[in-house]
């Protein structure tokens, strides 16, 4: 597609709540072992927010960096998208108490639903409202508070999620730089893989639907295993293909940071070497549609990138959802 204008990556932020949770301390609640959570998903501990913090309160000090780092004044930001499935309340949209906190008087705001494949969903919308013309600075946000809606019993799950958030501003820039190319994808039929049954309009919570804790997030994980690694390999080499670049031509790969074993068999498929790969999840978990934005804000302040790198981002979640996207550094 030949746009007039396109879409760059101008600032990163992130933010994690300063609790450490870590194996050893799960070893205390449920039947696990540091052992088996390092060897089985390459976590070694978690971020867990107070019972005062929500997900807007994280998502708001990152986009808050983002901009600082944009050079970017909130009154100039035009829209902010919130990905989260845990957001504050089910509306208003955490992206509308986003845009209070921020005051961004200017930006229309929305929550934006697609799993651990969020923030590229965002990137995604980002990039075509920005070659539409319609908007210049968009506020693309990942952030979750998973650890409310954890089953602190269910040892399949409780090991693996961790709360933060990620921001970036995706501003105007010439259409050879920024985002080359991008893909998003959905296949509803495995709805039931990754799921919180009860909340919503299909089971309201009750009494009931909380004793038997169908309000947290119930997960089938091998099942999730083996389709994460196919479809993130499989829409890596689409937006590769895309963008007529190889993964030798990548100075980083993010990929959303779930499994260790997951991103191995990935990479493996892809060829990526370790110097290309930059990986978080030993210390915040799965954070979900945080994931890509926390290690991308992690590795840009690490000084790993430069101006013209070319970096790929995946992602695969809840839906299911997936997407990836290779994108020029600009600053
Ligand atoms: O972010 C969205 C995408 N989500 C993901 O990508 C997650 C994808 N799935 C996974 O990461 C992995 O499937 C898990 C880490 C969740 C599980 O690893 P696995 O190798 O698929 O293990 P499994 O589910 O096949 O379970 C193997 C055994 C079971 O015991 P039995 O039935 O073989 O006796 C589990 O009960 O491990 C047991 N197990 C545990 N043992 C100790 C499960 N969780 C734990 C635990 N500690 N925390």
């Amino acid at each position: 597609m030949n746009c007039k204008y396109g879409a760059a990556i101008t600032g990163t932020g992130s933010f994690v709540p300063e609790k450490i949770m870590t194996n050893f301390d799960l070893e205390k609640i449920v039947d696990t072992s540091d052992e088996w959570i390092v060897t089985r998903t390459g976590i070694s501990q978690r971020r867990i927010a107070d019972e005062n913090t929500a997900t807007s309160d994280i998502a708001t000090v990152a986009a808050a960096q983002a901009m600082e780092d944009a050079g970017v004044d909130a009154k100039d930001i035009d829209l902010i998208l919130v990905a989260t499935v845990t957001p504050d309340m089910a509306f208003p949209s955490t992206a509308c108490v986003v845009q209070k906190n921020l005051q961004a008087v200017n930006a229309a705001a929305y929550d934006l639903g697609a799993g651990c494949s969020g923030f590229i969903y965002g990137l995604a919308t980002a990039n075509s409202f920005i070659a539409s013309g319609m908007y210049k600075n968009i506020l693309v946000i990942g952030a979750e508070t998973l650890s409310k809606i954890i089953n602190w019993e269910d040892r399949n799950t409780c090991v693996l999620f961790g709360d933060g958030a990620g921001a970036a501003v995706v501003s105007r820039c010439e259409p050879s730089e920024g985002i080359l190319s991008v893909k998003i994808g959905s296949n509803g039929t495995f709805d039931r893989l990754i799921t919180q049954p009860a909340g919503g309009s299909r089971m309201p919570v009750n009494c009931e639907v909380i004793q038997q804790k169908l309000n947290t997030i119930h997960m089938e994980g091998s099942e999730v295993f083996k389709l994460a690694i196919r479809t993130m390999a499989s829409v890596s080499e689409q937006v590769l293909g895309d963008a007529g670049l190889k993964v030798d031509d990548m100075k980083l790969v993010i990929p959303h940071q779930a499994n260790k074993r997951i991103i191995d068999g990935i990479f493996n498929r892809l060829k990526v070497t370790s110097e290309q790969s930059y990986l978080n999840l030993d210390k915040y978990g799965n954070t979900s549609a945080a994931s890509i934005p926390l290690a991308l804000d992690e590795a840009a302040k690490n000084g790993v990138l430069n101006k013209g790198d070319n970096i790929l981002l995946v992602a695969f979640g809840s839906g299911l959802t997936w997407g990836a996207t290779t994108v020029k550094w600009v600053k």
